[in-house]
């Protein structure tokens, strides 16, 4: 079974900094340094290394060729991956002495999909394959709908979460991965037992997977609920975790293991991420 990736694909600035630069400030960072990132490419990079069949679909400029080099050495299936007229997606990214972040990011070639790309790509795709979606990209609803009807696992991490997400066919997405602050603007609760339990209202037909940091992960589906912990670790740098997560996670799904065992790799997985400065770089491969 394979995972079609539709997903952004970002060069990553990131600065060291003591804290979060303020309203009116200028703040002279410690330490700069660019990082290959964007959800879509990170994800399909923790695919990859925890030895899943992965396509990636998404678009480039010029600027952004070394990103899709790096990704065909990881072993990603680049052959839908397009250069177009547009610079490459890029974000600004402050990490703060705890190993917080703050990003803002420039959409440019990630949203340069065409309905035309979306056609294609999916037919790549056969019964049971997964196809994962960010919210970093242009025509995350479009792809939603072209999925109807097709005999496919639909997997949608709403990052980064905008208004426009409640509009989306949300019925058709066969698993949610969401954090608490995407939970609660889907759902409109703020404790994760009260988010759980909206989103089962909401979409009764759908797995949720809610990732709480470092209280770990809560999954549920039907009337099954599953929670992990997660690890103690000193982190450096939480740029790319979720990331981490999604793509052990999906990877394990994708091989038939069960839910508790695939919660727990890829709560490893990402615990070792923060350990690390990057996102795409951080990412582990782990046995
Ligand atoms: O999830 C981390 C990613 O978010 C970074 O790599 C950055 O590009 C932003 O998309």
């Amino acid at each position: 079974m394979k995972i079609i990736n539709f997903g952004s694909i970002n060069i990553d600035h990131v600065y060291s900094v003591d804290h979060f630069v303020r309203p009116g400030e200028t703040l002279s960072s410690k330490n700069y340094t660019v990082f290959s990132g964007g959800k879509g490419a990170n994800q399909s990079i923790a695919l990859a290394r925890a030895n899943a069949d992965v396509i990636h679909v998404g678009n480039i400029g010029l600027d952004g060729v070394w990103l899709k080099e790096k990704m065909e050495k990881e072993g990603i299936d680049i052959h839908l991956i397009k250069t177009v007229k547009a610079p490459t997606g890029h974000a600004v990214i402050q990490v703060n002495s705890e190993g917080e972040n703050a990003i803002i990011i420039h959409g440019g070639a990630n949203e340069t999909f065409k309905p035309s790309d979306i056609k294609k790509a999916l037919k790549t795709a056969n019964a049971g394959d997964i196809v994962l979606l960010q919210n970093e990209i242009n025509a995350v609803d479009k792809i939603l709908k072209y999925t109807k009807d097709k005999d496919l696992k639909v997997v949608f991490n709403p990052a980064p979460m905008t208004d426009a997400v409640k509009d989306y066919p949300l019925e058709l997405v066969d698993v949610f991965i969401i954090n608490e602050t995407e939970g609660e603007a889907l759902s409109g609760e703020k404790k994760p037992e009260k988010i759980i339990k909206a989103m089962s209202k909401l979409y009764p037909k759908s797995a949720v997977v809610l990732t709480l940091g470092k209280k770990g992960v809560i999954y549920s589906e039907d009337k099954t609920v599953i929670k992990v912990d997660a690890l103690k670790v000193k982190a450096v740098d939480t740029t790319g975790a979720g990331d981490t997560f999604i793509g052990y996670f999906l990877a394990e799904l994708s091989r038939g293991i069960r839910i508790e065992k695939c919660l727990k790799t890829a709560v490893k997985a990402s615990s070792i991420c923060v350990t690390k400065k990057g996102a795409a770089d951080s990412i582990p491969i782990i046995g």
